[in-house]
């Protein structure tokens, strides 16, 4: 019998309806394709319910989500709501229920896209950001106190646990042994690299020089994990060296691993390397759970209902989705098919300039599946 999935639909605010749309008849067409179905239900959780009604989404919303294979996420975000209330109500409520604890952001140039990085190529970027997605300043550890007064202080603490670091650096580790066979290591590793059974890297970002305490536990951790690996070489770059690296070379990342501030702030960087926030995906995976795919880019509101904005970025996490839902040969042909119309129709990544409509990008992924 033909394998069926479940998927919570949650397309959000401004543009995020039009790109799960397209992101949605793209995972349908690969369904029919590779012979397995999506069966799924969209809700209509986020800002716009938030104005209408005065609540994000429902109070078991968790338990809801719970129910489905995974979740496809468009976008939260509108400008007429204080910042704050919907990302903390909805996106980062959703990563902490459900324990989403990675957040996994391919950086792919792919063939074709305008790169803004002098004389780089598809195969000088090609790397993954493995954020931490449960920790850090994100936990909302902290307080204020003579709120108002001159002398008011305000702190917002960078938490860790043993178990996060932990956890997290085994899906990073697993990321890396995965991305890379010993017939066909990463590109970047030496003769010498290759001689000592390395198949891959795997890059540690942090900030060990100010934060000692927390990064000292994280280089620790990795160095004690990396034994049950010995195919990935490990690497250490402090986060403000790294924005540096990763705009001069980004041929020297295979797999980053970094906190969830850290992480937040690099993939904006990473997803600029790679074109744009037109085709920057993402997931928040929680590998014993249910994940949520999502396009790193907000809601593009001034582009809501014109049919401009592009859906790549949703397509891609769509394809992310299906890959981890086990179809990975139904996501490496949506991906194939991207990298032909952006080799081949796209005139540009960005809204309103890429020579076809929203619709249009859904139609010819399909039509080139
Ligand atoms: C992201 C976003 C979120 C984050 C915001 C909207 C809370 O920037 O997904 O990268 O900081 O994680
Ligand atoms: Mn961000």
């Amino acid at each position: 019998m033909a394998k069926n999935y479940k998927i919570a639909v949650l397309p959000g605010d401004g543009t995020g309806p039009e790109v799960i749309a397209e992101g949605m008849k793209v995972v349908h067409a690969a369904a029919e394709k590779f012979g397995f179905t999506i069966e799924s239900d969209t809700y209509d959780w986020g800002g716009t319910r938030y104005m209408r009604e005065g609540t994000i989404m429902p109070d078991d919303a968790t338990d809801i989500l719970r129910k489905y294979n995974a979740i496809y996420l468009g976008a939260i975000g509108r400008p007429d709501v204080p910042p704050g209330i919907l990302e903390k109500g909805i996106l980062l409520k959703l990563r902490f229920e459900l324990d989403q604890y990675i957040n996994l952001r391919p950086v792919k140039l792919f063939p074709g896209v305008e790169c803004p990085l002098a004389n780089k190529k598809p195969e000088d970027i090609d790397y993954v950001v493995v954020r931490e997605n449960s920790g850090d300043v994100y936990t909302g550890m902290g307080g204020v106190a003579m709120k108002g007064t001159p002398h008011e202080v305000a702190t917002q603490v960078m938490t860790y646990s043993r178990a996060q670091v932990d956890r997290c650096l085994k899906f990073a580790f697993e990321t890396a042994r995965k991305r890379h066979t010993k017939e066909n290591p990463w590109r970047g590793l030496s003769a010498e690299d290759i001689a000592a059974g390395k198949t891959a890297q795997l890059t540690l970002c942090g900030k060990s020089n100010v934060l000692t305490y927390v990064f000292n536990m994280w280089e620790r951790a990795l160095h004690e994990m990396a034994p049950q690996y010995p195919e990935v070489k490990i690497n250490y770059c402090h986060v403000d060296a790294i924005c540096m690296w990763m705009v001069k070379n980004p041929e020297w990342f295979d797999v980053i691993v970094t906190t969830n501030m850290f992480g937040d702030i690099i993939t904006d960087l990473a997803a600029m390397t790679q074109g744009g926030m037109g085709i920057a995906a993402g997931g928040n995976l929680n590998p014993e759970g249910v994940s949520m795919f999502e396009p790193i880019g907000g809601s593009a509101p001034k582009y809501t209902g014109m049919n401009v904005i592009n859906p790549l970025a949703a397509v891609l996490s769509g394809a992310m989705m299906l890959d981890y839902l086990g179809e990975s040969e139904a996501a490496r042909a949506i991906e194939k098919s991207v990298a032909y119309i952006t080799a081949n129709k796209l005139k540009s990544l960005s809204a309103g300039k890429m020579g076809y409509s929203t619709s249009e990008v859904g139609d010819l992924v399909v039509e080139n599946l």
